[in-house]
């Protein structure tokens, strides 16, 4: 048992945050959430008591409000950190890089500020492949070299690591852990929580699960000819439980008192999975067709980018349980669940 150690878990109503609340408190911590709800619904809280059996302590404010923010360590005894709240869809950053660059690096600055002023010493960050732009050696380690971001949301991500990595060596000496995730998918199995954009999804799975729910009339598929066997992008698709297993090893892993100042783990499945391979898998999980249309490349993508998970196996004795079936059934349940509980709320 963590004999309920307080975790601040910013952006907590969110897909990845949700998923990991879950998961810190059936380890026996106590998450707080703090959530603007921006991007997400009341009935996701809702959904973790469901799932839990209990309620999880909500802030509902944006952590750059410094003044608001602070209160939430007042009140607390926050003994660790998890820095989820970001815009984080790589197409909407193209249209809005301000609102980006704004929200997601004062975020963390704010936070960086307050974990200070409060001693708090543990931090497991939220970050992003995309760091890795186009890679030169695949499967991706952590030694490849990070490249110009391919998109402003990229961008921040690539600050938010360095304003870490620079302000834990200098102003003041806290313990870090960056994630790079790949690429998320599916939801919790009980298909009560789950991937919920608001308004027009960007990532793959979510737009198939509209498609299939009728929501759009089908999936643009970005590209079938690159350089890839049967043409379309390939990635590592990893379930959104095995993500929160992995943010649960790190905060453990910091809290244990880990010498190194600050680590970077990518977290990933190792294996390439392309575009229409996942539509297959997703008729085959869930007896559906789904409907699409070839359509030109996506500005941004690369065509292959998968992860060698051997550091977060070595260091977090970390390696994911589910796979890309489990992830894209789980994803379709959730989605059938919501679609009841998006007209409860219209
Ligand atoms: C995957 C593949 C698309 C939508 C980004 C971020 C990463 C993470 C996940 C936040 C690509 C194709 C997609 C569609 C399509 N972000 N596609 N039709 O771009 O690999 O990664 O999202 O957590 O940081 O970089 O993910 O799901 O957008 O695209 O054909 O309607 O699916 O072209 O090849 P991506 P994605």
């Amino acid at each position: 048992m963590n004999s309920k150690k307080q975790i601040l878990v910013t952006g907590g109503a969110g897909f990845i945050g949700s998923h990991t609340v879950v998961a810190l408190i059936e380890a026996g911590y106590q998450p707080i959430i703090v959530d603007t709800f921006e991007n997400a619904y009341q009935f996701i809280i809702d959904g973790i008591e469901k799932i839990t059996s209990i309620k999880p302590k909500v802030y509902q404010i944006d952590c750059c409000d410094l003044e608001a923010f602070n209160t939430v360590f007042e009140e607390n005894n926050i003994e660790g950190v998890i820095h989820f709240a970001a815009y984080k869809a790589v197409g909407g950053s193209y249209e809005t890089p301000l609102e980006y660059y704004s929200n997601n690096i004062n975020t963390t600055i704010n936070l960086l500020r307050l974990m200070k002023t409060h001693r708090v010493d543990h931090l497991v960050f939220s970050s992003s492949a995309t760091v890795y732009g186009d890679p030169i050696k695949i499967p991706v380690d952590e030694n490849e070299s990070i490249k110009p971001a391919l998109s402003p949301y990229g961008n921040t991500k690539q600050i938010c690591e360095e304003i870490i990595q620079d302000t834990s060596k200098v102003e003041y000496p806290f313990h870090s852990t960056l994630l790079r995730y790949f690429n998320p998918i599916g939801a919790h199995e009980s298909g009560i929580i789950g991937e919920l954009p608001i308004g027009k999804p960007n990532n793959l799975v979510p737009y198939i699960t509209q498609a299939l729910s009728g929501k759009v009339a089908k999936l643009s598929l970005y590209g079938n000819d690159y350089d890839t066997p049967d043409g379309t992008c390939v990635r590592d698709y990893i379930h959104v439980l095995d993500l929160a297993d992995a943010h649960l090893k790190a905060l453990s892993q910091l809290l244990k008192g880990r010498e190194k100042l600050v680590d970077i783990i990518n977290l990933g499945s190792g294996t390439g999975t392309s575009v229409l391979e996942l539509i297959t898998n997703y008729e085959e999980a869930t007896n559906l067709k789904v409907p699409f249309e070839f359509a030109p490349r996506r500005q941004g993508d690369v065509a292959v980018l998968y992860a060698d998970p051997s550091k977060a196996k070595k260091e977090l004795n970390w390696k994911v349980k589910y796979n890309i079936k489990d992830a894209l059934s789980h994803s379709w349940k959730w989605q059938e669940y919501a679609n009841v509980k998006l007209k409860d709320c219209e």
